[in-house]
């Protein structure tokens, strides 16, 4: 059933609190040509994009998280190690490198770009995302919910099953 049928929001539960260390991520849902949607624990905080990246549909969530050096000069003039910032806080899509705030899903090459981001709540130790219909998996045709609930049908003689 839709949690909010005006807008058929769904709530998603990704696991547990204990299954999310800082650092960690999981994506649901990845199925039948859906997106799916990462689950993030950053630094404590959770956050929930979807796994479709806005440049060129590139699998986002899958992509390396890292923080971002910034340099005082340029790199020929070497004046020592670049600092890094954000750590922990941005995601690298795999297909073209380009870069993401975990946090608020803005892009940071192109700032008219943004990945869509969903609402995560900790409930009863588990991390729950509250999804979009669009993002989650097409449920499977009535005869294949008979066969799984029934298991197999065997047709008799007269053709009854
Ligand atoms: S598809 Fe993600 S950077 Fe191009």
């Amino acid at each position: 059933m839709p949690l909010d049928a005006a807008n058929d929001v769904r709530r998603v539960v990704a696991g547990t609190v204990e299954e999310f260390a800082p650092g960690q991520r999981t994506i649901i849902v990845p199925f039948r040509g859906r997106a799916g949607i990462g689950v993030f624990n950053v630094n404590g905080q959770y956050y929930a994009l979807r796994n479709l990246c806005p440049h060129k549909l590139g699998p986002l969530c899958v992509g390396r998280v890292s923080g971002r050096p910034v340099a005082a000069a340029p790199p020929s003039s070497y004046l020592g190690e670049p600092e890094i910032v954000m750590d922990g806080e941005v995601l690298r899509c795999p297909w073209h490198l380009w870069e993401f705030d975990l946090t608020t899903g803005q892009c940071l090459v192109d700032p008219q770009m943004r990945v869509k981001m969903y609402p995560v709540a900790i409930e009863d130790g588990q991390v729950v995302v509250y999804a979009e219909r669009v993002d989650l998996p097409v449920p499977p045709p009535a005869h294949s919910r008979a066969m799984a609930e029934n298991g197999p049908q065997t047709v008799g003689e007269d053709g009854a099953v």
